[in-house]
């Protein structure tokens, strides 16, 4: 398939009056060897995303300065050596990068196919969540048939696919959120139990919903005094996995109770891990959960899709949190 030489895309514009996001044109990337190359129906906003452009997490080694860690589309060109794709396949693809842009060069070990009963646009917000929420509650979690969960932030993209994705496989899911409204959306996604965190202390409300014993598996995006929190709200021999500190990545902890009820702690980050590393969760996702999509178990939950040149006011919504879900970003 043929693509322009150029294309437009997000450039990062920092002055003493402010960081902006424009749009400017660029070169096309080329797909190298493992390459592929999407010309974009929808790229994810992540959390991430908001830092980069703060200019506090920076991109890995090789990656384009673009931001834009997820995307969706159709596939306009191939390196060599990719197997299993063809130009012309509705896609969606995990980046390291370059995601606000018209076109984006994806790694074929982090691309899956876009689920058929999804939008080819929807599709853009699945990679980034899911892969996080896979890795993180089975890979090293290993949540079990039978245990029960907890997220953090269920109306974020992450809580979202988290919910539906326990509940989809027959966990009781408890979850955080800081108003009635996103609490009740929650529910509507499969959460036993929604829990405000402004009006309620989810410690007591997890004891009381499991008759003081407490939750198998926690996956928190807070940290700061969550640590502890969590950590007095898992059951013995539960596990709690931390992928974000919004309240604070220093904290105090006493590993006494750590130790008297088997608790284990962890905490991943995604974006720097090698595409090797990637591939076994994406193969993963082909085969546990991209079928729920399929059959509906699973949805995409879109918030709001923006054009492109709207990236500026799509994190100012990410920032004020007023979303549900996922925010896209339309080229
Ligand atoms: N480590 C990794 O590999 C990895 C990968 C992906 C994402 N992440 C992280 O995961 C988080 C979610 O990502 P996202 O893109 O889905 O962002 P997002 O939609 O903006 O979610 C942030 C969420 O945090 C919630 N929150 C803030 N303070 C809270 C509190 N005290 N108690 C409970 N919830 C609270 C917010 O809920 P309210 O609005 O209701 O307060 C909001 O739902 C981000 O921090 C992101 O950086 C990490």
């Amino acid at each position: 398939m043929s693509f322009p030489k150029t294309m437009a895309a997000i450039a990062v514009e920092r002055s003493a009056a402010g960081t902006k996001m424009q749009l400017r044109e660029i070169l096309v990337p080329h797909p190298g060897p493992g390459q592929i190359l999407v010309k974009l129906a929808a790229a994810g906003v992540n959390r991430a995303d908001l830092l980069q452009v703060q200019g506090h997490h920076p991109p890995p080694a090789g990656a384009p300065d673009t931001p834009g860690l997820e995307c969706s589309g159709t596939i306009v060109a191939m390196g060599q050596a990719v197997t299993g794709f063809r130009e012309g396949d509705r896609v969606c693809a995990l980046l390291a990068g370059g995601g606000y842009a018209e076109y984006a060069v994806a790694s074929a070990l982090c691309t899956l196919p876009a689920p058929s009963p999804v939008s080819v646009e929807d599709a853009g917000g699945l990679p980034e969540v899911y892969f996080t929420v896979w890795s993180n509650v089975f890979d090293s979690a290993r949540l079990r048939p039978g245990e029960s969960f907890l997220v953090h932030g269920g109306s974020s993209g992450i809580g979202t696919a988290a919910i539906q994705l326990m509940h989809a496989r027959g966990h009781r899911v408890f979850t955080t959120a800081g108003s009635d409204e996103k609490c009740a959306a929650c529910a509507g996604l499969g959460a036993t139990r929604a829990i405000n965190y402004k009006t309620e202390d989810f410690v007591e409300a997890v004891k009381q919903e499991t008759n003081g014993r407490g939750v198998d598996v926690i996956l928190d995006m807070v940290g700061g005094d969550y640590v502890m929190r969590n950590l007095n709200a898992l059951a013995r021999g539960g596990r709690l996995m931390n992928i974000a500190y919004q309240k604070g990545p220093k904290v105090e902890v006493d590993f006494r109770i750590v130790q008297a009820r088997l608790l284990t702690l962890g905490a991943t980050g995604l974006r720097g891990r090698p595409d090797a590393e990637k591939a076994p969760i994406r193969d993963q996702l082909a085969r546990e959960v991209w079928p729920l999509f399929e059959t509906a178990r699973l949805k995409p939950v879109t918030w709001r899709s923006l054009p492109l040149a709207q990236a500026d006011f799509a994190h100012q919504m990410m920032r004020e949190s007023r979303h549900i879900g996922k925010i896209l970003l339309i080229p």
